[in-house]
């Protein structure tokens, strides 16, 4: 077999079906997922009865409306593989996302789920323009995070050359550009930028290499980023998109002729947009929660996922399937750091493990050049703040910044600094975050 012949080099019969015949594969699959989760999950389950509703009362596609919803806090409860499907024996990977708390959100997959996800990824990578002959730099990290082992396997469906580099080493990585001539980057859109900054710092220009397409995403960006990117880098900048509870990258994918937002690939992940207060299901073009129900996941199948993006479904143009706006805020507190998600609730938890710091903290996220940067600001305990010395709350910064990087894997500097130097708020919520990036 060639490299061409492999699966995945032309368009599948599904991307090309009518609204009709979707909605028909979408039914039938739902009706699947929906028993398999009911009659392997025991959360599922229980949920589904406390709520009065069986698999058989979806008898059409708007019947989802009447199943609970699924959150991180269904995760958590069940962590770590509470809401698997199938005997541990049939799943073989397992990758983890950022919880809440201290305890990472799992998914798992089977053979057939690692097939299919490589099967949705090599279709965002030929949407974005990408075929066997393609050599890809897959920048995102390796892992337990979905990005690099995700995009990895897609490319490698696909039939095209995979240098999986992971995230970091920019010198490296802008060496491997210039000797292996890669024609795809994968990164998220802020650290092809980096990547840019370093080409121009070894005195190369960043708009003449090999390069001609970048596929972004596990981070919000906006249409005039797309623009900086294209223009420095001198490639097509696509946008993907994806989270660990649904599968990982290739969820949804621009298209490179349009670039006018994710094609979902809703053969296999069914979209809904909600009232994040209500809950209530909102028409196709208005603004509201990103809610999934995966159609062919066996390890994990997920209904409902309530996954906190804010965002609208657009009829599709370039595919049939709908697409989805950018994304434009998020429902909880969860904020992506360097690709990272990272929610306060984490950093708290170690900040109050230190024997000598008190919950008054606050987070600084900024911009260094185009990276991000995270500053942590929190109190010495008042009983022995004027008894420690700079020199010791310097140490404490130190060390409390170590645990950050290890347990959650985000660099930030830490200030350690006396009592009533934090912004207390006198009504309501305290104001632990302060975001300045330009989003
Ligand atoms: O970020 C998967 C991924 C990897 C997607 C590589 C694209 C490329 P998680 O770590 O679970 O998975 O984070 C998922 O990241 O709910 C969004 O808030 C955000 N996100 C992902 N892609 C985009 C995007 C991966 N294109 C969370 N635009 C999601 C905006 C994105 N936000």
């Amino acid at each position: 077999m060639s490299k061409q012949d492999l699966p995945g080099s032309d368009l599948e019969p599904i991307e090309k079906a009518s609204r009709d015949e979707l909605q028909a594969l979408q039914l039938e699959r739902m009706q699947w997922s929906l028993s398999h989760a009911y009659a392997n999950v025991p959360h599922y389950r229980d949920k589904f009865d406390a709520a009065g509703v069986h698999p058989s009362d979806l008898k059409e596609l708007v019947d989802l409306a009447k199943f609970p919803f699924t959150t991180k806090v269904d995760l958590r409860d069940t962590y770590p593989y509470g809401m698997f499907a199938t005997p541990m024996r049939e799943v073989v990977r397992v990758h983890a996302s950022s919880g809440t708390t201290g305890k990472p959100t799992v998914v798992g997959y089977t053979k057939n789920d690692i097939t299919m996800w490589a099967g949705v990824m090599a279709r965002s990578l030929r949407a974005s323009g990408g075929s066997a002959d393609d050599i890809i730099l897959n920048s995102y990290g390796y892992g337990l995070f979905t990005g690099g082992l995700g995009a990895h396997y897609g490319g490698e469906f696909l039939g095209a050359t995979v240098i999986p580099m992971s995230g970091g080493q920019t010198e490296k990585q802008v060496q491997l550009i210039c000797d292996f001539n890669p024609t795809i980057l994968l990164c998220t859109p802020s650290y092809s930028l980096t990547i840019a900054d370093e080409l121009l710092r070894q005195g190369r220009a960043p708009d003449k290499t090999s390069l001609r397409v970048g596929i972004f995403g596990a981070e919000p960006w906006t249409n005039e980023m797309r623009k900086e990117i294209e223009f420095r880098l001198g490639i097509d900048a696509v946008d993907i998109y994806g989270l660990s509870e649904v599968i990982g990258p290739g969820v949804a994918c621009e298209c490179l002729e349009t670039k006018d937002g994710p094609h979902i690939w809703e053969d296999h992940f069914y979209p809904e947009i909600i009232d994040p207060k209500t809950g209530e299901v909102l028409p196709d073009g208005a603004e509201g929660e990103l809610v999934f129900t995966s159609l062919t996941k066996e390890a994990m199948p997920i209904i409902r996922y309530r996954t906190r993006d804010l965002t609208r479904l657009m009829p599709g143009t370039a595919r049939s399937m709908r697409r989805m706006s950018k994304i434009t805020g998020r429902t909880d507190d969860m904020l992506i750091i360097r690709g990272v998600n990272v929610f306060p609730t984490q950093i708290e938890e170690i900040l109050l493990k230190h024997p000598k710091l008190c919950a008054q903290y606050q987070l600084h996220v900024s911009r260094d050049g185009h990276m991000d940067k995270l500053e942590v600001y929190v109190e010495v305990k008042a009983e022995i703040s004027a008894a420690t010395s700079a020199f010791e709350r310097d140490a404490i910064g130190k060390e409390v910044a170590h645990h950050i990087k290890s347990l959650i894997g985000v660099t930030s500097l830490v200030h350690v600094v006396e009592t009533d130097k934090v912004e207390r708020t006198l009504v309501g919520k305290a104001r632990r975050v302060i975001d300045s990036r330009w989003w």
